[in-house]
């Protein structure tokens, strides 16, 4: 077994070295690894500085996530830091890769710290949903100062190392590759010029501004959307003011303690976790994702650009084909656009958007253009015969092990790929608007659809900096067919008495960024309206039926870009107002259908909205759709605005008690015994007194 922590001395440097793969996480073990090793130090006569660095790809990464929830075991981390820095000779930090929460810590704890130009610190603790409870909190204002301090604690960002050296938060940046090197030529110069660094717990923190406390609590408020987290840890950075520097860290690890005992680190967590886990899949095991340096688009309207500015981004050439000229140099504006976005908020150089345009965009209209393409998204209209004939196209002049996918939303990728002699390679690459900004990639995998094309799937989100999600083939695959079941609950909701308002209100205050009839005006009436008359044909005639979003769309208001929908969006208003004409125009349905409307509570809005979500996410799995529950989280939380800390629709479902969620579904079934048919895999779980997450794996 390797050490944990190591300790040698070297030219009167002590170095302690962190050897905990992958990412050096502080386990118990390193903890009192670390403790060992500064005893250690205090007492060898022949270190005069030490140098604690991190092994492998990074210096810390925080604290060992995996023993949250469960009791702690001394030494404590706070502990640990504090006697680092009361030790009486200096102790120095040699950053590289990312030091994270706990690790950030540590290294606010020593007594100088030196990071690499490529390291990134930071204190994403609130994103887990608690604080940093081992003296962030109380040593980052005293090092560089309260708006520094509330940014980075509050918002989880990681800053780099050039901007951390201006914030103040390390002490030098080296240019190299070898933290330890790094660390040791820093102590040398040390050792020569007797400067023993600086204690940070010993720094005045200066005067409280009082109105950047307000101000900051004010717009955390407003971006939290009910997370607690951020909330709290303004109270422990303001402890840093108000108390003396040891007082500040036993109300920071209050917090903390709080915060670890809530629901909503549990959800965060699984989050984080869940985010991780899928991608763990089948297809993972022994194939090779196939190579990918060249992408071709088809269709450049409001997705294909987007995936086209997705793959710019990641540095991979793209092609990108349309109809005709016009339609090509329409589509070459939007990507422009979209470039031009990302250097106004700095996400892009303005020398890298000259070499995309200049070297690695280019349109066409002619499919010759892809011959030697690796990858091909087709993006064209959501029409079962326009898809099939693109792809006829495609089969007859891609490159063999070209990977040909398909953006659907809905349609059969089955059908698609049966257009071609070549199924193994056709998958669904189902991206989210706007393409280049959403997380979600869905890898929808067709009956022949080759493993190691799944593989690449996966790979290709990794390197877009997205989370893929594995689904299955059926109509709206995870996403899409969970929209469409909440959707009709929140339509039945509407036509029995509540306004689309109302319905909105409730789920913002549920956590989600917008309600679903905003939402709807956002992506744009039409597709739904598209989607529903597709389904007539097919649709079972015990399917209760809502007209009034069709009545708004025979009128043309199909939402934000024709300025009314639900919402009315006066002079391209970005956010609606809402309109009297469209409560008339639901009115006169609930009346023709001879409904008389009832009120429905906050409360009431909530529980059918996530009863009828959870219900068809439990058949989703039992279908195989999903490979587990926490995949449905993953896809609801990075593509559908569910609310983060509240880890998903399963997690939540689990938190609730399954056998109250059964038992709703058991009464809303003798309304419409159709729509609330109770799942038999969360009718099975519930009765068992299991939950969703037994399902989840070791994941
Ligand atoms: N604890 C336990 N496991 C961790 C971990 C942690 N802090 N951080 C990462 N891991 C695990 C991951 O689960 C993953 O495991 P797997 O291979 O079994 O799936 C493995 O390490 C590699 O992680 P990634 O796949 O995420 O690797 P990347 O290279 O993409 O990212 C990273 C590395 C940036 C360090 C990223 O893992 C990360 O952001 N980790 C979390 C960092 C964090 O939030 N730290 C704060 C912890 S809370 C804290 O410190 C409390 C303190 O204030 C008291
Ligand atoms: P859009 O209408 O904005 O763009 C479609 C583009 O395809 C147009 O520019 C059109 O000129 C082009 N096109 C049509 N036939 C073509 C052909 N044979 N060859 C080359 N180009 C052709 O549509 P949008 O919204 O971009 O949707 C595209 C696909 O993405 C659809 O399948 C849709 O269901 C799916 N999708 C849409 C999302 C959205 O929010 N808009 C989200 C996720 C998927």
């Amino acid at each position: 077994m390797i050490e944990p922590v190591r300790y040698s001395v070297e030219d009167g440097i002590a170095l302690i070295v962190i050897d905990n793969p992958p990412v050096n996480a502080l386990s118990q073990a390193v903890r009192a690894g670390l403790a060992a090793a500064i005893g250690r130090f205090t007492t060898d006569g022949e270190a005069k500085v030490a140098v604690i660095a991190g092994a492998g790809r990074t210096f810390i990464a925080g604290a060992d996530i995996r023993e949250f929830g469960k009791p702690m075991a001394e030494p404590f981390l706070p502990d640990v830091i504090n006697m680092v820095e009361a030790c009486a000779k200096p102790v120095v930090a040699a950053l590289h890769g990312t030091a994270l929460g706990g690790g950030l810590e540590v290294a606010l704890g020593c007594h100088v710290r030196v990071a690499l130009t490529s390291t990134r610190v930071g204190l994403p603790e609130v994103t887990l949903g608690i604080l940093p409870g081992a003296g962030g909190t109380q040593r980052l204002p005293r090092l560089a100062g309260a708006p520094a301090a509330l940014d980075m604690i509050t918002s989880g960002r990681h800053v780099g190392a050039v901007e951390a050296l201006k914030l103040g938060v390390v002490d030098a940046v080296v240019d190299g590759d070898d933290p330890l090197e790094a660390g040791k030529a820093f102590a040398r110069t040390m050792i020569t010029d007797g400067n023993k660094g600086r204690r940070s717990c010993e720094l005045d923190p200066g005067e409280k501004d009082p109105a950047l406390f307000a101000d900051w609590r004010a717009s955390t408020k407003k971006s939290a959307r009910g997370q607690l987290s951020p909330m709290v840890a303004i109270d422990a950075v303001e402890a840093a003011f108000d108390l003396p520097f040891a007082e500040g860290l036993a109300r920071e690890r209050a917090l903390f303690t709080e915060l670890m005992n809530s629901d909503q680190r549990a959800g965060l967590i699984h989050a984080f976790f869940a985010e991780r886990a899928v991608a763990k899949i089948p297809e993972a095991q022994g194939t090779t994702p196939r190579d990918i340096a060249s992408v071709a688009v088809i269709g450049g309207g409001t997705m294909g650009s987007g995936i086209a500015v997705a793959a710019l981004n990641a540095g991979l050439p793209v092609t990108l084909v349309e109809r005709d000229e016009a339609s090509a140099n329409r589509a070459r504006g939007i990507v422009t656009k979209l470039l031009d976005d990302g250097v106004r908020r700095g996400k892009l150089s303005q020398a890298r958007r000259e070499q995309i345009l200049g070297r690695d965009f280019s349109t066409a209209t002619d499919y010759a253009a892809l011959a030697e393409t690796d990858l091909v998204v087709e993006a064209v209209f959501e029409d079962m015969d326009v898809k099939k004939d693109v792809f006829t196209k495609l089969d007859a002049v891609a490159r063999p092990g070209a990977i040909l996918a398909t953006n659907t939303s809905y349609l059969d990728v089955d059908e698609i790929a049966a257009v071609t002699a070549r199924p193994q390679d056709v998958i669904g690459f189902h991206f989210f608007s706007p393409a280049h900004v959403m997380r979600l990639l869905e890898v929808v995998v067709a009956k022949g659809t080759g493993a190691d094309v799944v593989a690449t799937g996966f790979a290709l989100a990794k390197r877009l900096k997205k989370v893929a999600v594995r689904a299955g083939v059926c109509d709206g695959f995870i996403g899409n067919r969970l929209l469409n079941t909440y959707r009709k609950a929140a339509d039945y909701m509407v036509e029995d008495g509540a306004s689309p308002y109302e319905i909105d209100a409730a789920l913002v205050g549920f956590g989600f960024p917008m309600g679903p009839f905003a939402v709807g005006d956002l992506a744009g009436l039409d597709i739904a309206w598209a989607g529903r008359k597709r389904r007539t044909a097919t649709r079972d005639p015990r399917e209760r039926v809502v007209g009034f979003a069709d009545r708004l769309c025979e009128r043309g208001w199909f939402g934000q870009k024709t300025g009314r929908g639900f919402y009315l969006y006066e002079d391209g208003a970005r956010r609606g107002t809402p309109d009297p004409e469209v409560e008339a125009i639901i009115a006169a349905e609930r009346k023709a259908k001879g409904i008389t409307p009832r009120s429905f509570s906050t409360e009431e809005i909530v529980k059918r909205y996530m009863a009828a979500m959870i219900n068809e996410a439990s058949k989703i799995v039992e279908e195989g759709i999903a490979l587990r529950p926490l995949d449905v989280d993953v896809t609801m939380i990075a593509g559908y605005g569910f609310p983060r800390w509240r880890g998903g629709p399963m997690h939540h479902a689990d938190r609730t008690g399954l056998a109250s969620v059964l038992a709703d579904l058991r009464q809303l079934h003798a309304e419409d015994p159709f729509f609330w048919e109770p799942a038999l895999l969360l009718a099975r779980l519930a009765e068992a007194g299991e939950d969703f997450a037994s399902l989840n794996g070791q994941g």
